[in-house]
């Protein structure tokens, strides 16, 4: 399987989202290259720690475009969603039948969504974040 390295192209603008965003890519291409060294129980286990990784980094970025008012969120946010219902579907049959093929499978499509997501849809909150929008909003009540 070729990784996605996390490079330039792939900064939204915010150091945090980033460094999630570079993190993510390791994770998946450490994780894939140990697929067929770990135990079953572990891989599960490691999974687990990368799906709670992504939910973790979509609450982060969701509450990010929320302070700088990006006006399509509850696209954005089922797209987040709709991510997190696939990857539970193979993870299920992942427990059902822990197979390195099925992690691989998992992980390759957890890469591949990632790298997609971040180039079309997180792209498109980056103009925002330089906006300043609820934030100078909030200022003139104080
Ligand atoms: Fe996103
Ligand atoms: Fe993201």
């Amino acid at each position: 399987m070729e990784f996605t390295q996390w490079t330039e192209q792939y900064s939204v603008g915010d150091p945090l989202m980033d460094a999630y965003h570079h993190v993510f890519f390791q994770t998946i291409e450490d994780l894939t290259k140990s697929v067929n060294k770990l135990p079953t129980d572990v891989l599960g286990e490691r999974i687990e720690f990368l799906m709670s990784y992504a939910r973790m980094h979509f609450d982060s970025e969701e509450h990010l475009m929320e302070a700088h008012a990006y006006p399509d969120i509850e696209l954005h946010k089922a797209a987040h969603r709709s991510f997190l219902e696939e990857i539970t579907f193979i993870q299920d049959s992942f427990r059902s039948n822990p197979t390195a093929r099925i992690a691989e499978q998992l992980l390759a499509m957890a890469q591949y969504w990632l790298s997609k997501h971040i180039l079309t849809e997180d792209m498109k909150y980056k103009p925002y974040l330089s906006r300043d929008g609820s934030r100078k909003a909030l200022r003139v009540q104080d």
